[in-house]
Protein backbone atom coordinates (compact mmCIF):
# COMPACT_ATOMS: atom_id res chain seq x y z
CA UNK A 1 0.00 0.00 0.00
CA UNK A 2 0.94 3.80 -0.32
CA UNK A 3 0.76 4.97 2.96
CA UNK A 4 1.06 9.12 4.50
CA UNK A 5 2.36 9.02 7.51
CA UNK A 6 0.63 12.31 9.36
CA UNK A 7 2.98 13.84 12.02
CA UNK A 8 3.98 16.58 13.98
CA UNK A 9 1.11 19.60 13.56
CA UNK A 10 1.31 22.61 15.84
CA UNK A 11 -0.44 21.03 18.73
CA UNK A 12 1.79 20.41 21.92
CA UNK A 13 2.20 17.70 21.53
CA UNK A 14 4.16 17.44 18.24
CA UNK A 15 7.31 16.41 19.45
CA UNK A 16 5.68 13.15 20.50
CA UNK A 17 3.69 13.03 17.54
CA UNK A 18 6.82 13.10 15.34
CA UNK A 19 7.70 9.96 17.40
CA UNK A 20 5.01 8.53 17.27
CA UNK A 21 5.16 9.20 13.24
CA UNK A 22 8.95 8.22 12.79
CA UNK A 23 8.22 4.74 14.57
CA UNK A 24 5.19 3.62 12.10
CA UNK A 25 7.11 5.14 9.23
CA UNK A 26 10.02 2.66 9.71
CA UNK A 27 7.88 -0.25 10.62
CA UNK A 28 5.53 0.17 7.85
CA UNK A 29 8.43 0.17 5.20
CA UNK A 30 10.35 -2.45 6.86
CA UNK A 31 6.67 -4.70 5.57
CA UNK A 32 6.92 -3.42 2.52
CA UNK A 33 4.87 -0.39 2.33
CA UNK A 34 5.21 2.77 1.13
CA UNK A 35 5.58 5.34 2.54
CA UNK A 36 5.27 9.21 2.21
CA UNK A 37 5.33 11.17 5.49
CA UNK A 38 4.04 14.43 5.87
CA UNK A 39 4.49 17.29 8.77
CA UNK A 40 1.33 18.38 8.74
CA UNK A 41 0.94 22.42 8.00
CA UNK A 42 -1.62 24.57 6.55
CA UNK A 43 -1.27 22.98 3.17
CA UNK A 44 -2.08 19.37 4.46
CA UNK A 45 -4.79 18.61 2.29
CA UNK A 46 -3.00 19.87 -1.05
CA UNK A 47 -0.05 17.64 0.11
CA UNK A 48 -2.10 14.36 0.62
CA UNK A 49 -4.15 15.09 -2.64
CA UNK A 50 -1.12 15.16 -4.41
CA UNK A 51 0.69 11.98 -2.77
CA UNK A 52 -2.86 10.52 -3.54
CA UNK A 53 -2.33 7.50 -0.90
CA UNK A 54 -4.33 4.51 -0.88
CA UNK A 55 -4.99 5.10 3.19
CA UNK A 56 -3.25 7.90 5.74
CA UNK A 57 -1.64 6.74 8.92
CA UNK A 58 -3.24 9.56 11.31
CA UNK A 59 -0.11 9.46 13.50
CA UNK A 60 -1.43 13.17 15.29
CA UNK A 61 -2.03 13.73 18.99
CA UNK A 62 -3.82 16.52 20.12
CA UNK A 63 -5.58 19.16 18.06
CA UNK A 64 -6.29 19.31 14.97
CA UNK A 65 -5.36 15.79 14.73
CA UNK A 66 -7.03 14.34 17.54
CA UNK A 67 -10.66 15.99 17.74
CA UNK A 68 -12.00 15.73 14.51
CA UNK A 69 -10.55 18.20 12.56
CA UNK A 70 -8.45 16.55 10.44
CA UNK A 71 -10.33 13.56 10.46
CA UNK A 72 -13.68 15.77 8.73
CA UNK A 73 -10.86 17.02 6.01
CA UNK A 74 -9.86 13.83 5.04
CA UNK A 75 -13.73 12.59 5.03
CA UNK A 76 -14.31 15.45 2.58
CA UNK A 77 -11.37 14.52 0.50
CA UNK A 78 -12.56 11.07 0.72
CA UNK A 79 -9.53 9.47 1.51
CA UNK A 80 -9.55 6.69 3.73
CA UNK A 81 -7.48 7.31 7.09
CA UNK A 82 -7.00 5.27 10.30
CA UNK A 83 -8.25 5.67 13.85
CA UNK A 84 -11.28 6.87 15.23
CA UNK A 85 -13.57 9.18 12.77
CA UNK A 86 -14.60 12.56 13.11
CA UNK A 87 -17.92 12.48 15.58
CA UNK A 88 -15.75 10.00 17.94
CA UNK A 89 -13.00 12.44 17.73
CA UNK A 90 -15.18 15.62 18.92
CA UNK A 91 -16.17 13.64 21.68
CA UNK A 92 -13.20 11.54 22.66
CA UNK A 93 -10.76 14.68 22.54
CA UNK A 94 -12.73 16.34 25.56
CA UNK A 95 -12.68 15.50 28.67
CA UNK A 96 -15.87 16.42 29.72
CA UNK A 97 -18.23 15.73 26.91
CA UNK A 98 -16.47 12.19 27.22
CA UNK A 99 -17.63 12.07 30.73
CA UNK A 100 -21.04 12.95 29.02
CA UNK A 101 -21.15 9.91 27.00
CA UNK A 102 -19.82 7.19 29.32
CA UNK A 103 -21.30 7.45 32.49
CA UNK A 104 -24.82 6.93 31.69
CA UNK A 105 -23.24 3.68 29.68
CA UNK A 106 -22.37 2.90 33.93
CA UNK A 107 -18.40 3.49 33.56
CA UNK A 108 -17.32 5.46 36.60
CA UNK A 109 -16.07 8.46 36.12
CA UNK A 110 -14.78 11.62 38.67
CA UNK A 111 -17.33 14.45 38.67
CA UNK A 112 -15.66 17.58 36.58
CA UNK A 113 -16.46 21.26 36.78
CA UNK A 114 -15.72 23.70 34.23
CA UNK A 115 -14.19 26.72 35.32
CA UNK A 116 -12.42 29.65 33.91
CA UNK A 117 -8.87 29.96 35.05
CA UNK A 118 -9.50 33.86 35.53
CA UNK A 119 -11.25 32.40 38.01
CA UNK A 120 -9.44 30.44 39.68
CA UNK A 121 -7.84 34.08 41.56
CA UNK A 122 -11.55 33.99 43.47
CA UNK A 123 -11.78 30.45 44.79
CA UNK A 124 -11.06 27.04 44.83
CA UNK A 125 -13.58 25.16 42.56
CA UNK A 126 -13.65 22.35 44.69
CA UNK A 127 -12.49 20.84 47.90
CA UNK A 128 -8.33 20.21 47.55
CA UNK A 129 -7.02 17.95 46.49
CA UNK A 130 -8.43 18.59 43.07
CA UNK A 131 -6.43 18.10 39.47
CA UNK A 132 -7.04 20.90 36.98
CA UNK A 133 -6.92 19.95 33.28
CA UNK A 134 -6.94 21.33 29.77
CA UNK A 135 -9.80 19.63 28.18
CA UNK A 136 -8.22 19.04 25.66
CA UNK A 137 -4.91 18.44 25.82
CA UNK A 138 -2.99 15.03 25.87
CA UNK A 139 0.30 13.95 27.46
CA UNK A 140 -0.46 15.61 30.68
CA UNK A 141 0.08 19.02 29.12
CA UNK A 142 -1.10 21.67 31.70
CA UNK A 143 -1.89 19.60 34.11
CA UNK A 144 -1.51 20.85 38.07
CA UNK A 145 -2.54 18.49 41.46
CA UNK A 146 -3.70 21.35 43.72
CA UNK A 147 -3.30 20.46 47.01
CA UNK A 148 -2.56 21.39 50.77
CA UNK A 149 1.26 21.28 50.49
CA UNK A 150 1.83 21.38 46.64
CA UNK A 151 3.58 23.25 44.41
CA UNK A 152 0.88 25.74 43.41
CA UNK A 153 0.76 27.42 46.51
CA UNK A 154 -2.49 28.77 46.27
CA UNK A 155 -4.24 29.78 42.37
CA UNK A 156 -6.54 32.12 44.77
CA UNK A 157 -3.77 34.33 44.90
CA UNK A 158 -3.38 36.84 42.55
CA UNK A 159 -0.12 36.20 42.01
CA UNK A 160 -0.31 32.63 41.52
CA UNK A 161 1.59 30.69 38.70
CA UNK A 162 0.60 27.27 37.06
CA UNK A 163 0.03 25.22 34.28
CA UNK A 164 -3.61 26.31 33.77
CA UNK A 165 -2.61 30.05 32.86
CA UNK A 166 -1.91 28.98 29.22
CA UNK A 167 -5.86 27.87 29.28
CA UNK A 168 -8.90 29.90 29.55
CA UNK A 169 -10.79 27.32 30.55
CA UNK A 170 -9.73 24.04 32.43
CA UNK A 171 -11.60 21.05 33.63
CA UNK A 172 -11.34 20.65 37.81
CA UNK A 173 -11.95 17.20 38.66
CA UNK A 174 -11.59 15.91 42.24
CA UNK A 175 -7.97 14.25 42.74
CA UNK A 176 -7.97 10.67 43.28
CA UNK A 177 -4.93 8.87 45.23
CA UNK A 178 -3.85 5.56 44.50
CA UNK A 179 -3.09 4.00 41.27
CA UNK A 180 -2.21 4.78 37.65
CA UNK A 181 -3.44 1.99 35.50
CA UNK A 182 -3.86 1.97 31.98
CA UNK A 183 -5.85 -0.70 29.02
CA UNK A 184 -5.94 -0.68 25.28
CA UNK A 185 -8.01 -2.12 22.38
CA UNK A 186 -7.34 -3.22 19.20
CA UNK A 187 -9.39 -3.84 16.23
CA UNK A 188 -8.93 -7.55 14.89
CA UNK A 189 -10.88 -9.03 11.67
CA UNK A 190 -13.04 -10.17 14.57
CA UNK A 191 -13.81 -7.24 16.37
CA UNK A 192 -12.36 -5.39 19.08
CA UNK A 193 -10.33 -7.20 22.22
CA UNK A 194 -8.87 -5.30 25.31
CA UNK A 195 -4.86 -6.14 25.14
CA UNK A 196 -4.34 -5.64 29.06
CA UNK A 197 -3.87 -3.34 31.96
CA UNK A 198 -0.47 -1.90 32.61
CA UNK A 199 0.49 -0.12 35.87
CA UNK A 200 2.75 2.99 35.60
CA UNK A 201 4.70 3.86 38.48
CA UNK A 202 6.39 7.00 38.23
CA UNK A 203 9.82 6.91 40.32
CA UNK A 204 8.89 10.67 41.80
CA UNK A 205 6.06 12.94 41.42
CA UNK A 206 3.37 12.45 38.94
CA UNK A 207 3.02 10.38 34.91
CA UNK A 208 3.59 13.78 33.48
CA UNK A 209 5.39 15.06 30.40
CA UNK A 210 8.58 14.31 31.86
CA UNK A 211 7.45 10.63 33.47
CA UNK A 212 6.13 9.79 29.97
CA UNK A 213 8.61 10.27 27.65
CA UNK A 214 11.58 10.11 29.39
CA UNK A 215 13.82 6.44 29.25
CA UNK A 216 13.67 5.07 32.87
CA UNK A 217 11.84 7.88 34.85
CA UNK A 218 8.65 5.14 34.62
CA UNK A 219 8.10 1.60 36.02
CA UNK A 220 5.56 0.24 33.38
CA UNK A 221 4.39 -3.25 35.02
CA UNK A 222 2.16 -5.17 32.19
CA UNK A 223 0.55 -7.22 33.40
CA UNK A 224 -0.43 -5.03 36.35
CA UNK A 225 -0.24 -7.02 39.60
CA UNK A 226 -3.83 -6.09 40.50
CA UNK A 227 -6.52 -8.23 42.27
CA UNK A 228 -8.35 -10.12 38.94
CA UNK A 229 -11.54 -8.10 39.49
CA UNK A 230 -9.97 -4.92 39.01
CA UNK A 231 -7.88 -6.24 36.29
CA UNK A 232 -11.16 -7.63 34.57
CA UNK A 233 -13.17 -4.05 35.09
CA UNK A 234 -10.57 -2.17 33.50
CA UNK A 235 -10.53 -4.31 30.60
CA UNK A 236 -14.23 -3.98 30.47
CA UNK A 237 -14.63 -0.63 31.16
CA UNK A 238 -11.77 0.12 28.16
CA UNK A 239 -13.93 -2.40 25.56
CA UNK A 240 -17.21 -0.40 26.72
CA UNK A 241 -15.89 3.08 25.64
CA UNK A 242 -14.24 1.96 22.43
CA UNK A 243 -17.28 0.62 21.58
CA UNK A 244 -19.90 3.34 23.05
CA UNK A 245 -17.66 6.41 21.68
CA UNK A 246 -17.01 4.28 18.47
CA UNK A 247 -13.52 4.45 18.11
CA UNK A 248 -11.74 2.25 15.34
CA UNK A 249 -8.44 0.90 14.94
CA UNK A 250 -7.10 1.62 18.92
CA UNK A 251 -7.68 3.15 21.75
CA UNK A 252 -6.38 3.42 25.24
CA UNK A 253 -8.20 4.16 28.33
CA UNK A 254 -6.59 5.54 31.48
CA UNK A 255 -7.79 4.84 34.79
CA UNK A 256 -6.94 5.85 38.31
CA UNK A 257 -7.49 3.34 41.13
CA UNK A 258 -7.36 3.90 44.98
CA UNK A 259 -7.46 0.22 46.21
CA UNK A 260 -8.42 1.09 49.75
CA UNK A 261 -12.23 1.30 48.01
CA UNK A 262 -12.15 -1.69 46.16
CA UNK A 263 -14.07 -1.90 43.14
CA UNK A 264 -15.44 1.46 44.47
CA UNK A 265 -12.17 3.24 44.58
CA UNK A 266 -11.60 2.75 40.10
CA UNK A 267 -12.21 5.69 37.93
CA UNK A 268 -12.03 5.65 34.11
CA UNK A 269 -9.82 9.14 33.59
CA UNK A 270 -10.41 9.47 29.72
CA UNK A 271 -10.14 7.83 26.78
CA UNK A 272 -7.34 8.42 23.85
CA UNK A 273 -8.42 7.96 20.63
CA UNK A 274 -4.91 8.55 18.86
CA UNK A 275 -2.59 6.52 21.59
CA UNK A 276 0.86 7.20 21.61
CA UNK A 277 3.21 5.36 19.47
CA UNK A 278 6.97 5.77 20.21
CA UNK A 279 9.09 3.55 21.96
CA UNK A 280 7.89 3.94 25.47
CA UNK A 281 4.22 3.97 24.68
CA UNK A 282 1.98 1.78 26.17
CA UNK A 283 -0.52 0.58 23.42
CA UNK A 284 3.03 -0.68 21.63
CA UNK A 285 4.09 -2.45 24.56
CA UNK A 286 0.61 -4.61 25.46
CA UNK A 287 0.45 -5.54 22.01
CA UNK A 288 3.69 -7.25 22.37
CA UNK A 289 2.70 -8.51 25.91
CA UNK A 290 -0.17 -10.27 24.04
CA UNK A 291 2.23 -11.66 21.15
CA UNK A 292 1.81 -8.65 18.78
CA UNK A 293 4.61 -7.05 17.07
CA UNK A 294 4.98 -3.10 16.54
CA UNK A 295 4.60 -3.44 12.87
CA UNK A 296 1.85 -5.83 13.20
CA UNK A 297 -0.11 -3.90 15.35
CA UNK A 298 0.68 -0.81 12.46
CA UNK A 299 -1.16 -3.37 10.07
CA UNK A 300 -3.80 -3.42 12.24
CA UNK A 301 -4.85 -0.26 12.40
CA UNK A 302 -4.29 0.23 8.96
CA UNK A 303 -6.61 -2.81 8.15
CA UNK A 304 -9.66 -1.49 10.30
CA UNK A 305 -9.24 2.08 8.09
CA UNK A 306 -9.65 -0.18 5.73
CA UNK A 307 -12.91 -2.18 6.23
N1 LIG B 1 -1.73 11.69 24.27
C1 LIG B 1 -0.73 10.65 24.23
C2 LIG B 1 -0.02 10.62 22.93
C3 LIG B 1 -1.31 9.34 24.58
O1 LIG B 1 -2.46 9.28 24.90
O2 LIG B 1 -0.58 8.35 24.52
MG1 LIG C 1 -4.94 11.66 26.96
Amino acid sequence: LHIVVLMGGWANERPVSLMSGEGIAKALEERGHRVTRIDMDRHVAARIAEAAPDVVFNALHGVPGEDGTVQGMLDLMGVPYTHSGLATSVVAIDKQLTKQALVPRGIPMPGGRIVKSADLHQRDPMPRPYVLKPVNEGSSVGVAIVTDEGNYGNPIAADAKGPWQDFAELLAEPYIKGRELTAAVVDFADGPRALAVTELKPKSGFYDFDAKYTDGMTDHICPADIPPRIAELCLEYTLTAHKVLGCRGTSRTDFRWDEEQGEDGLFVLETNTQPGMTPLSLVPEQARYAGIEYATLCELIVAAALR
